[in-house]
């Protein structure tokens, strides 16, 4: 029998270039104190979040995610029309169909590309990074655009304390393309269908619900594993990670995996993303934006490696170790 032809991949793949964007409206913990029960020392203490960035209500999740792909894109120094195939992470968009992917290639001026939405919450990046560093490695796509983005804002109580104090809009992008070397890891991904519950929105007049309590231990016990199985999967040490970009979720959440894995072999020196404190929660837009504000920083360097883990609803969860662009 004759075997199809097959459009020839790469050996490996890799990130070759970040952007980010942010609503330029700043909610601070007194803003939030004057219009519900709570107070800034509260929320810095159970959270660590000071300020969050919000969306106007003209500002929409599509724009958020076209400002932080087109900036990708340059930092890659290509070309829109270079771009293959466009995945957005999201699990905010306003509508069901048309999806936000095909929106922002238009936008972008990527041509025709194949675009679609994955949903897998705030592991959303993650997944979607997953997916696109396969989409190359496997020859359907040689640059794929990989856009976290949310405007959680739409989709939460602004007078519940237990989630409006936590969640905020922004978006981030990582353009993945060929490379000889693995430069992106395995990824470590699964979910806990049975815990969907935990965290969720039930129905399209419904506002996001969370078992606050019970996320919170899931996260500070389950996840650390998913890290150190996404270094071994990459056969490296937890002590050749140079930076933990883990899902902006909760500050106590970082600190108490971060800790895990300093036990667990990490270097003390490990620079660990504490983008919550000023951006607080942005599901799946928290990992590419944390990452792109520490290189901005000069936290990081070209070549660094970073390991990133996101989780959450679904419950669902992934992980790699990637190489800084
Ligand atoms: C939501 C969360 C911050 C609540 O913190 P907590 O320490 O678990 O707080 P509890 O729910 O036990 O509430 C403790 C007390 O603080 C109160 N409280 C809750 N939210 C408050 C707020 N924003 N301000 C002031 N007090 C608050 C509660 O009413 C309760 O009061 P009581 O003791 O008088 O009954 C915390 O559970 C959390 O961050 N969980 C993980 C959520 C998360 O990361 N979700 C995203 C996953 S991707």
């Amino acid at each position: 029998m004759t075997s199809f032809a097959a459009r020839p991949g790469s050996p490996g793949s890799r990130i070759v270039g970040l952007g980010s964007f942010q609503p330029d409206t700043v909610v601070s913990n007194h803003d939030l104190a004057k219009i519900m029960d709570t107070s800034d020392e509260w929320i810095r203490e159970r959270v660590g979040i000071v300020n969050r960035r919000v969306a106007k209500p003209e500002e929409l999740l599509v724009d958020m995610a076209v400002e932080a792909g087109a900036k990708a894109i340059a930092d890659a120094g290509l070309a829109p029309t270079d771009i293959e195939a466009v995945l957005v992470a999201t699990c905010t968009m306003p509508s069901q169909i048309p999806n936000a992917a095909a929106q922002v290639a238009h936008r972008i001026g990527v041509l025709a590309a194949p675009a679609f939405d994955l949903n897998a919450a705030c592991a959303g990046f993650c997944y979607a990074l997953a997916t696109g560093s396969d989409l190359v490695r496997a020859g359907s796509a040689r640059y794929v655009l990989v856009i976290g983005a949310e405007k959680l804002t739409d989709w939460v109580n602004p007078t519940d304390r237990s989630t409006a104090i936590i969640f905020a809009d922004g978006a981030g992008a990582a353009v993945v393309g060929p490379s000889e070397e693995a430069a992106i890891g395995p990824v470590s991904w699964g979910s806990a269908g049975d815990l969907s519950g935990m965290i969720a929105v039930e129905d399209r007049d419904s506002f996001i619900f969370q078992e606050g309590q019970s996320v919170f231990r899931w996260a500070t016990t389950q996840i650390a594993p998913i890290a150190i199985d996404a270094v071994e999967r990459a056969g490296i040490e937890l002590s050749d990670v140079d930076v933990f970009v883990p899902h902006q979720a909760n500050l106590r959440i970082i600190e108490a995996i971060a800790k895990r894995l300093k036990a667990k072999g990490a270097r003390d020196d490990l620079k660990i993303a504490r983008d919550i404190v000023d951006s607080g929660n942005t599901s799946s837009a928290s990992i590419p934006l944390a990452l792109d504000h520490l290189r901005q920083a000069g936290e990081i360097a070209s070549g660094d490696v970073a390991l990133l883990v996101g989780f959450g609803a679904g419950l669902s969860y992934a992980g790699q170790v990637v190489r800084c662009p």
